[in-house]
């Protein structure tokens, strides 16, 4: 096991740090090989003076460049944001289960950077020829990363798309696009109302979840969440467990 969680550290090279949005960047980097990457895994950063790694969904793949769209909030992403081409930086994975792609008409669901694993995954059914619609939503226009193209875009303030929030639409969406999957990733709330709405009109619905990460490898407990399986509750760690879970077996606080 742990032999299998060492083959996934790297170094891997800083192609390039864009900014692609008010608040978000785009970082390229290179890894010594290639590497196959399921929609919904992610990478761990270490993050020059920090203890902990921060983890981040993968936002593109491809032979060995992997892309992360991340949001600058604090020391870490500050960090990642001053990379610059040619820079060395370790990185694990990548981690976790990822989305499980069903052969089935898809309501693709991202907000906010939420959006980055999403497109990705939108790239894999459009590869897979499956049927799917992209929706996106965002706090306004200057918000929308110029690397992401939704089908449908929702603005909070209305400053591009339709106006309001996305959870406003689901049920409209529901109805008029009939999908037999859902899958989304976003802010809790986000994850919570879609999960119930899909379990309202008996949509299958895969969630991305998040919680703050200390290891990203299952082995320190800190981003355990509450999941039913055959009627008990039970712990699950976001990171080994998931990120991706049933939206219907999760235990919605
Ligand atoms: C599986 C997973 C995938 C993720 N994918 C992405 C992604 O694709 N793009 C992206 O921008 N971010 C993503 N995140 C969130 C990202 O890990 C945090 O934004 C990052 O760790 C913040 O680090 P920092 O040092 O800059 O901020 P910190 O100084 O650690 O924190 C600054 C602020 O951000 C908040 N914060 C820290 N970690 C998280 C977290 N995990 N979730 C929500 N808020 C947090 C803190 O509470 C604090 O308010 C993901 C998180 C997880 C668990
Ligand atoms: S972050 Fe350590 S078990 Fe998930």
């Amino acid at each position: 096991m742990i032999k299998d969680k060492v083959k996934k550290i790297y170094k891997a090279k800083v192609k390039n740090v864009e900014k692609v949005s008010i608040s978000a960047y785009l970082i390229k980097i290179e890894l010594p090989q290639a590497v196959e990457v399921k929609a919904g895994q992610f990478i761990s950063i270490y993050c020059k003076g920090l203890t902990l790694r921060r983890p981040f969904s993968v936002f593109s793949s491809k032979d060995n460049e992997i892309g992360v769209l991340f949001k600058e909030r604090g020391e870490g992403t500050n960090y990642i944001k001053s990379l610059k081409s040619g820079d060395l930086i370790d990185i694990i994975g990548p981690l976790g289960n990822g989305f499980d792609i069903k052969n089935k008409k898809s309501l693709i669901i991202g907000a906010g950077i939420g959006a980055a694993p999403m497109a990705f995954l939108k790239s894999k059914t459009d590869e897979l020829n499956i049927e799917s619609l992209f929706a996106a939503g965002f706090l306004n226009k200057d918000e929308i990363p110029s690397v992401i193209t939704p089908d449908k875009i929702y603005t909070d303030d209305g400053s591009y798309g339709e106006s309001g929030s996305i959870l406003n639409y689901l049920g409209v969406l529901i109805n008029t696009y009939n999908p037999e999957i859902i899958y989304v990733c976003g802010p809790y709330i986000v994850l919570k109302t879609v999960a119930n709405t899909a379990l309202k009109y008996s949509v299958e619905c895969q969630v991305a979840m998040e919680k703050v990460m200390a290891c990203s490898i299952g082995v320190c407990r800190g981003c355990v969440i509450d999941i039913k399986k055959d009627n008990k509750v039970i712990n699950a760690s976001v990171c080994k467990d998931g990120p991706v879970f049933l939206g219907s077996e999760v235990v919605w606080q």
